[in-house]
């Protein structure tokens, strides 16, 4: 398969005001991307991208756990070449435990159906002759438990057969399925956590270059590059080594 350029792209990115999201946008813009729907659940908090560069970014109201939230946004695209989806949550939860049932919903609601739900909303701009792309953020988690995190853990191993079911799906099409795989990421969502953080506009950098030269599962940082290598490696040792982070 060609391999796409992000150039003059059409490209709708969820969880676009901040953290890991808004540093995609801006280094989309960095590319050369035509327009970017940027999506977030508070339209305000998307002014400052809005300001900065302007009518390439159209802010939207984007809530992935409401089908109506999902359903405005894919009516008002009419044309789209690449679907990031970036938006998830880290509700903490151990799966033995009383809050494993409701930590696992909420886990699933935002980084499962989300995702699965938007990628189907909007789905025939995926289905035509033209080279487009689907990139899920999934995480290292995604690959082995991390008992700590065990329910996110779960809603990543999700996301990331989907993206692989997904990929298989679209193999007679002109449509790549790249699935992003990240260590830890320097944004709120590990606030508090006292360990080596990658910086997100780095790591942007990276997923756009891997997603550029056609590479489908992207390991953009060091430590996911380590946990990658195990991975493919030992498998075993993977999920020995992430038991042993409880
Ligand atoms: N941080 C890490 O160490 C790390 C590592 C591996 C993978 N990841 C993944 O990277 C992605 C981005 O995470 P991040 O680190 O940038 O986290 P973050 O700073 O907490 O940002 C999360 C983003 O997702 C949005 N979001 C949450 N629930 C949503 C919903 N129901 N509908 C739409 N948007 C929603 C948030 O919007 P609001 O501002 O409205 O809350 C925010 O824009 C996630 O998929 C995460 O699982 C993160």
């Amino acid at each position: 398969m060609q391999k796409i350029k992000l150039d003059k792209k059409v490209v709708l990115v969820s969880g676009a005001n901040r953290g890991l999201g808004k540093a995609i946008v801006e280094q989309l813009i960095e590319k050369g991307a035509a327009k970017i729907y940027a999506g977030s659940r508070n339209i305000e908090s998307l002014e400052e991208l809005a300001a900065k560069y302007g009518n390439k970014i159209v802010p939207v109201e984007l809530d992935v756990t409401s089908d109506e939230s999902i359903d405005r946004v894919a009516r008002q695209i009419d044309r789209l070449d690449v679907l990031i989806n970036n938006a998830g949550r880290m509700s903490t939860g151990t799966l033995l435990s009383n809050e494993a049932i409701n930590s696992l919903k909420e886990n699933m609601d935002v980084n499962v159906w989300g995702p699965l739900k938007l990628s189907n909303a909007v789905r025939h701009h995926f289905l035509d002759e033209n080279l487009t792309a689907i990139v899920n953020i999934i995480s290292v988690a995604g690959f082995a438990n991390m008992p700590s995190l065990g329910t996110y853990s779960v809603s990543k191993a999700a996301i990331h057969s989907i993206t692989q079911g997904m990929r298989g799906e679209m193999a007679s099409k002109n449509t790549q399925v790249f699935g992003v795989y990240p260590g830890p990421l320097d944004t709120d969502m590990t606030d508090g956590w006292d360990l080596d953080k990658a910086d997100t506009i780095t790591v942007a950098q990276n997923i756009l270059k891997d997603v550029e030269n056609g590479v489908e599962d992207i390991f953009p940082d060091p430590m996911s590059q380590q946990v990658g290598t195990l991975f493919f490696s030992s498998p075993k040792t993977l999920e020995q080594n992430f038991a042993k982070m409880v």
